[in-house]
């Protein structure tokens, strides 16, 4: 089975910031995900957008198909008090509203969906083959389901800092995988299981060099929340090094570096119910 990591309210409190900073710097990434999407389901009027987060699926989506209307839904007020903020900022209030649902408790009500799309969300909820069941029931004749997942969390550090033990980053990131962050299924099984005929999938890498000042909060943020779980899994040197990464006076603290390049990819599946 895999593993399930919970959330506090504070890790929701900051992921907030994370997604606005990554679809800012994603931002080409994504597209390229959303035109690979649009290429299966041509040209969809209503879309869901499961775990939407702060929208950067749901603006994506709603630019990639401008005839569409979206709908985002998540169980965090604050995501979407957010999200709502940037439908305003964006122009894109018309066509975008929102639904607040914890989905492993209720499924509200969508009326007949064209494209249903979940990033990095699919993993949160608990029961996911009636999550699958939820989204069939829900899609119009001819719907697709698309989901998306990070292969790994991002790496944003090169392998030899100039100070502490070369390889700081990879070992962080085992003591993550270690603690089950990001644990996922490849979700193949899972659909077919859940009556669903895969229409694709593709993995789509990203190495993004460009706006050193967001990739030093990204870094800064990613490295904060390591610090805050892991910090039984990380050696004495290698906490050292990341107190120093993390720290805003230090001459070694992310912000003063320029050398980093956030990079990672996404698995993206398409699935039509049988
Ligand atoms: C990692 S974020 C992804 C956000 C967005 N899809 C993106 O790619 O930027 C996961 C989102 O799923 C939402 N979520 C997690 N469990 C949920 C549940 N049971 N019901 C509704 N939303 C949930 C969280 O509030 C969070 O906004």
């Amino acid at each position: 089975m895999t593993k399930r990591h919970g959330h506090s309210h504070d890790d929701w409190f900051d992921m907030a910031e994370v997604l606005d900073l990554d679809a800012v710097l994603l931002d080409e990434h994504f597209q390229r995900i959303f035109g690979w999407a649009k290429e299966l389901v041509g040209d969809p009027r209503t879309i869901v957008d499961l775990g939407a987060g702060t929208g950067a699926g749901t603006f994506g989506l709603a630019r990639t198909f401008p005839k569409a209307t979206v709908v985002a839904v998540d169980q965090s007020e604050k995501m979407l008090g957010q999200l709502q903020e940037h439908a305003e900022g964006q122009q894109l209030n018309s066509r975008v509203s929102t639904v607040r649902a914890d989905l492993d408790e209720q499924w509200p009500v969508l009326g007949k969906v064209d494209l249903m799309w979940a990033a990095t969300s699919m993993h949160h909820f608990k029961d996911s083959a009636k999550i699958f069941d939820n989204i069939r029931k829900s899609l119009a004749p001819g719907g697709v389901l698309v989901l998306v997942e990070m292969v790994a969390l991002p790496r944003y550090l090169p392998v030899d800092l100039g100070f502490g033990v070369a390889g700081f980053e990879e070992r962080c990131h085992a003591a993550t995988d270690k603690a089950g962050f990001n644990a996922h299924p490849d979700w193949s099984a899972d659909l077919e299981a859940a009556g669903y005929t895969e229409l694709g999938q593709q993995t789509f890498d990203y190495a993004q060099a460009n706006d050193q000042k967001r990739l030093a909060r990204s870094t800064a943020m990613s490295l904060a929340r390591l610090r805050a779980h892991l910090i039984d899994g990380l050696r004495a040197e290698d906490l050292a090094t990341l107190d120093q990464l993390l720290d805003p006076e230090s001459t070694r603290g992310v912000a003063r570096r320029n050398d980093l390049v956030m990079r990672g990819s996404h698995k993206v599946w398409a699935a039509r119910p049988r």
